[in-house]
């Protein structure tokens, strides 16, 4: 029996009112479409799934090309049942085809399968997913032939509800499986005479079931699996359902968040038992941390790593970065690509660092900038010190070896190489390189003028 999953994501999403097509919108750090496809891959090979897409196609298949699912084109959308039909061609060869839909992202490979295995045993032409949700405005209603029967003869959608149906709790998740030889004998019959003017894929209740095939419908275990995101509303509380999901995971694992729904964290990021997060932090991308560390409020950490041991203050943006065991940042640093903090070093308020090597036990406290640097071990970067790594046309390196003393206020004109063990007055600019153990002094020798302030009084009276 081969299945094929047919994944609905061609319309536009016009209730959004955004430029941007709906399936391309980010719930838990990625568009919704991947969420869908990620839960399909569970269950069938990347081969088998064929993603319907149109609105802005080119950058739906860019932004999920990686999974190598299949693409079919819906150029103009005519509705659920007509992206459907487009899938014709390419499910040739499939005995059974699960139809989901681009915008219900949360849905679970577990329920996917219930689905698949529940319309197995029922032998059914079609199997429809249900829910009864808190709310179920806004979605197609699901009539069934008794209440306890697992036979339906129809979806009715919201605008279509009369009174009385209007009273049916159970939904319609926009989530199918159909028998492909059935599906394709009568998707033709499917009309447009509806509120939208739209071919319905949930007209195939009705028509399957005059034609007399059977129709089932199962209920997911968990409704919140199956809402849908049809307004930004809607997906926002998808996300603080994701990212709900993910902090809940990360406290199981022994990581304390205080005031977890303040904090979003996706997916994929990874923290060690007894570390700790303070309210409003973001965790995003492959973001890694350690076991022990603390990252107090308002910090965004991003596709980073951070080893053990770590305080990261309030206040710090990170970024593809990494961070050694026992360091310190912030408050209120910017951490930025590609710079090695190394263990134990300190970066302290108002310094950005990015393209670095910080040595082991390094400390730049205050005010500086370092770019484009290798740093050694045992530093000390004064208060305001900054290396001008940018001649306006291109980056050039400055490397400070092991244990030097870098005075508040000095400029270090790159490229530029300081030896170990020298020092670097206070207020220089430095332009030479300086060799290892030496004073470097770049700087205008100060003029004292004693009495000058009493003379200036006698001039002017
Ligand atoms: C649909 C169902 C409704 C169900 C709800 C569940 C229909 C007619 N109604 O309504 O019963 O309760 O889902 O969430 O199916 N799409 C295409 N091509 C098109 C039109 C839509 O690919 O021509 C895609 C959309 O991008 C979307 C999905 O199909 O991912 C569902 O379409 P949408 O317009 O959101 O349907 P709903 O009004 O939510
Ligand atoms: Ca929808």
């Amino acid at each position: 029996m081969r299945l094929a999953i047919v994944i609905m994501a061609a319309g536009k999403g016009t209730r959004l009112k955004s430029k941007r097509a709906k399936v391309l919108h980010e719930i838990g750090g990625k568009p919704l479409l991947k969420h869908v496809i990620a839960a399909a891959a569970q269950v069938v090979p990347p081969q088998d799934i064929f993603a319907v897409v149109g609105h802005q196609a080119e950058q739906v298949e860019a932004a999920v090309r990686d999974i190598g699912v299949q693409f079919v084109h819906q150029t103009e959308q005519l509705g659920t049942g007509h992206a459907i039909q487009c899938a014709e061609p390419a499910t040739r060869g499939y005995d059974n085809v699960i139809v989901l839909s681009g915008d219900v992202p949360l849905l679970k490979a577990e329920t996917i399968l219930a689905l698949r295995d529940f319309h197995f045993a029922e032998q059914a032409a079609m199997t429809i997913l249900t829910a009864a949700p808190e709310n179920p405005t806004g979605y197609g209603r699901v009539l069934r032939k008794k209440p306890d029967s697992a036979e339906v003869t129809a979806i009715v959608e919201q605008k279509a509800l009369t009174p009385e149906q209007a009273q049916v709790r159970e939904i319609n998740s926009g989530i199918y499986a159909f028998q492909r030889g059935p599906l394709y004998e009568h998707i033709g019959e499917l009309q447009r005479n509806n509120a939208q003017g739209e071919l319905y894929l949930t007209d195939m209740a009705s028509l399957l079931g005059k034609a007399g095939a059977k129709v089932v419908a199962i209920e997911a275990a968990n409704a919140v699996e199956v809402l849908g995101a049809n307004t930004i509303a809607e997906m926002m509380d998808l996300d603080r359902e994701l990212r709900l999901e993910a902090a809940r995971k990360l406290m199981a694992q022994g990581v304390t968040i205080f005031r977890p729904e303040t904090v979003v964290i996706d997916a994929n990021v990874e923290v060690g038992a007894d570390t700790v997060i303070e309210p409003f932090v973001q965790l995003l991308g492959t973001t890694k941390i350690g076991e022990d560390c603390r990252v107090r409020s308002y910090s965004v950490i991003e596709n980073s790593t951070l080893a053990n041991k770590i305080l990261v203050r309030q206040g710090c943006v990170i970024n593809d970065s990494q961070i050694g065991e026992g360091a310190l940042i912030g408050p209120y640093a910017h951490i930025r690509p590609e710079s090695e903090i190394g263990d134990r070093a300190h970066i302290g308020n108002f310094v950005e660092t990015k393209k670095i090597k910080l040595g082991a036990g390094s400390k730049a406290n205050h005010l500086t900038y370092l770019g484009d640097a290798e740093i050694g071990s045992g530093v000390n970067v004064g208060a305001g010190v900054i290396t001008c790594n940018y001649d306006g046309v291109n980056k050039h390196k400055t490397i400070i070896g092991d244990g030097v003393f870098v005075g508040s206020d000095s400029t270090l004109v790159a490229p530029i190489s300081i030896g170990d063990g020298s020092y670097i007055a206070a207020g220089s600019c430095i332009t030479e390189n300086v060799p290892a153990e030496a004073l470097a002094l770049g700087r205008a020798r100060q003029i004292t003028k004693e009495g000058w302030v009493k003379e200036r009084k006698a001039r002017k009276s």
